[in-house]
């Protein structure tokens, strides 16, 4: 299937908290014609984000929702899901876990990246962890959200090889250049390209 233009993409939100390099790597994606996606809105919890520059540069509508209140700043998301006829979530370094109420009001998809090879290191420090503990590799994982933190189906991963030399920052500078090819590549799988 070829889409020369973005109107027949299937409309996504990227949620971010900071960076924002998975962000851009998704938007850069969109713009390609093998891509089935459009990014049509960010979302951050974090008004200091670095990511929001994305949404100047490629002129993307961006909100910020605090989240003092959970259930608020929740409602809040899902009514700009709904203005916006979004049909698929990308978390992206997004900090807030979502609620099983949020999960199951919106009726499109959600996916998350994780920074290790699911089910080893859920949470956060994962490159951290798995230096600690002397393994041979890590990765990341790109996987649906379910009410569970970073325990929903595993939908695609990368294995990075860790070496002696490498620190959590190191490794984390490898692992997120995979990301940012990873996550384009799951959307495909999700939607049989
Ligand atoms: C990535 O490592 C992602 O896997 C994790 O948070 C980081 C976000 O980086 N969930 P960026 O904001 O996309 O640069």
């Amino acid at each position: 299937m070829v889409l020369s233009t973005g109107i027949n993409k299937i409309k996504t939100a990227v949620f971010i908290s900071g960076t924002g390099s998975n962000l851009k790597s998704l938007i850069k994606f969109s713009k390609l014609n093998k891509s089935p996606i459009s990014v049509k809105l960010i979302i951050t919890n974090n008004k200091l984000a670095k990511g929001l520059k994305y949404g100047d540069i490629f002129k993307i509508k961006k909100k910020i929702i605090h989240f003092k209140n959970k259930e608020i700043a929740e409602k809040k998301i899902l009514n700009e899901l709904a203005i916006n006829k979004i049909e698929l979530v990308c978390l992206a370094g997004f900090m807030k876990i979502l609620s099983k109420n949020f999960i199951k009001n919106f009726k499109g998809k959600i996916l998350n990246i994780h920074p290790s090879l699911l089910p080893k290191y859920k949470g956060l420090n994962t490159h951290e962890r798995a230096i600690e503990n002397k393994d041979k590799y890590s990765g990341c994982t790109v996987h649906f959200v379910n009410a569970k933190l970073d325990s929903g189906k595993i939908i695609l991963q990368k294995k990075v090889n860790i070496l002696k030399k490498d620190s959590p920052v190191s490794l984390a500078k490898k692992i997120l250049a995979q990301e940012h090819k990873l996550y384009p590549k799951a959307i495909l799988k999700v939607f049989n390209l």
